[in-house]
């Protein structure tokens, strides 16, 4: 290895400029030249049209801020086995042999993966950095933490609003089909209900759970003030699990569906059970909220923080993680093993694994959701028993930082 390049794909995050970060001092430190590839595969599909490029070098090292979100190194979505080219994998090689690149680091989610493994099959060695926002890989990614961070700063922010107004109020974060957003920023806000992909709604159970929660607040109130808050997953399925979106949202360059408007839907459903329950206006009345043909009904508004729950600033986890595996990569690819995902550093061993492996979709534990349902969050169902076991653990205990 005497050089190499690092590339991000998919959606950008937190962490990414740390993993850039680690990868290019490791490979400083080792003597090995590394580039910049600008946006992920677009960029490595039209390498062998650039003049030059970005050499990270220390001192262009010190002008990325590793604690910004999002990537120096840039982004799309392009899969390379869509691109309409017979020739793709060969243009890719000329590119890399034009500049000399013997390895590459790629930071990215499951699709990014997909398309090492198809790199990899065709002799370019490239080890896998993970990152999504989404957390639904096996191993951690970066990405997660700033961004569980961000939607629980967010939900908690919202309640000056929501209480203020007596608003019930819907958030529905990114995170596909899997509900480690939602769960773990809602959680960590202390938001009232939880809406996941992993657990079709019941709205009866919910709305149970909202209005009960809801009018003693205001009952409890000295200024009858309250609210109730809900984080919802995009990736929100119904009762029948079908998907709860807006067809017309279209599909991004990986194919797939964008998925809005699960927030306005639980919005509706709420709505319309105040609406129909008779106890309602009993409700407005006594709380002295009630304005005929006015304000008849608690107000249920969505929020939908889109792409704010994945810019501006890494967390500290994720700077720390990016780094790591960054290095790590490098630390691979000089060893001669390619072909794989990072999964971290434990003590000085770099660990790793297959990446078809790395890339299966994790969902949220429905363990932890039926020990937080004890806790009195409402994932949408009624809440499920806790058969708590126990287990004494004896030397290595598993650790984040
Ligand atoms: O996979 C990361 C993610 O943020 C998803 O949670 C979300 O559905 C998607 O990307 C949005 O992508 P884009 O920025 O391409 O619209």
């Amino acid at each position: 290895m005497k050089k190499i390049a690092v590339l991000t794909s998919g959606g950008d995050c937190g962490g990414l400029n740390g993993v850039i970060k680690g990868a290019a001092s490791m490979a400083n430190q080792k003597g090995i030249k590394c580039y910049v590839i600008p946006n992920g595969y677009a960029g490595l599909y039209n390498l062998i049209d650039f003049d030059q490029l970005v050499e990270l070098t220390p001192e262009r090292l010190d002008r990325i801020d590793a604690n910004l979100a999002g990537s120096e190194a840039g982004h799309s979505r392009v899969k390379i086995k869509k691109v309409e080219d017979p020739q793709k994998y060969d243009r890719i090689k000329r590119g890399l042999q034009k500049f000399g690149i013997d390895g590459l680091v790629i930071s990215g989610g499951d699709d990014t993966g997909s398309v090492i493994l198809d790199l990899s099959e065709q002799g370019i060695k490239c080890v896998h950095a993970p990152k999504t926002m989404d957390l639904d890989l096996q191993t951690y990614s970066v990405g997660g933490d700033s961004t569980v961070n961000r939607i629980a700063q967010f939900v908690e922010e919202l309640k000056t609003t929501a209480e203020t107004h007596n608003r019930i109020l819907v958030m529905e974060v990114f995170g596909r089909y899997a509900g480690h957003t939602a769960f773990r920023g809602g959680v960590a806000a202390d938001a009232d209900a939880v809406l996941i992909p992993e657990i079709p709604v019941d709205f009866d159970a919910l709305y149970r759970h909202a209005k009960e929660r809801y009018a003693k607040r205001i009952a409890h109130s000295d200024v009858k003030k309250g609210t109730y808050l809900i984080v919802v997953a995009e990736g929100l399925k119904d009762i029948s699990g079908s998907d709860i979106v807006d067809e017309s949202a279209g599909v991004d360059a990986f194919g797939h569906k964008r998925l809005a408007g699960a927030g306005k839907y639980v919005c509706q459903e709420l709505t319309k059970r105040f609406k129909n329950d008779p106890s309602t206006a009993d409700f407005m009345r006594r709380e002295k909220m009630f304005v005929k043909g006015i304000y008849e009904i608690p107000e249920i508004r969505p929020v939908t923080p889109g792409h704010l729950v994945r810019c501006g600033h890494s967390s500290a986890h994720d700077v720390n993680f990016g780094k790591e595996v960054g290095a790590a990569a490098v630390l691979l690819l000089i060893q001669g093993i390619h072909g794989v995902t990072v999964a971290g550093i434990h003590n000085q061993e770099v660990r790793y694994m297959n990446i078809q492996e790395a890339i299966k979709q994790r969902h949220v534990d429905l363990n932890l959701v039926a020990f937080h349902e004890q806790l009195g969050v409402c994932f949408g169902r009624e809440a499920a028993a806790l058969k708590p076991q126990f287990k004494k653990i004896e030397g290595e205990v598993e650790r984040h930082l």
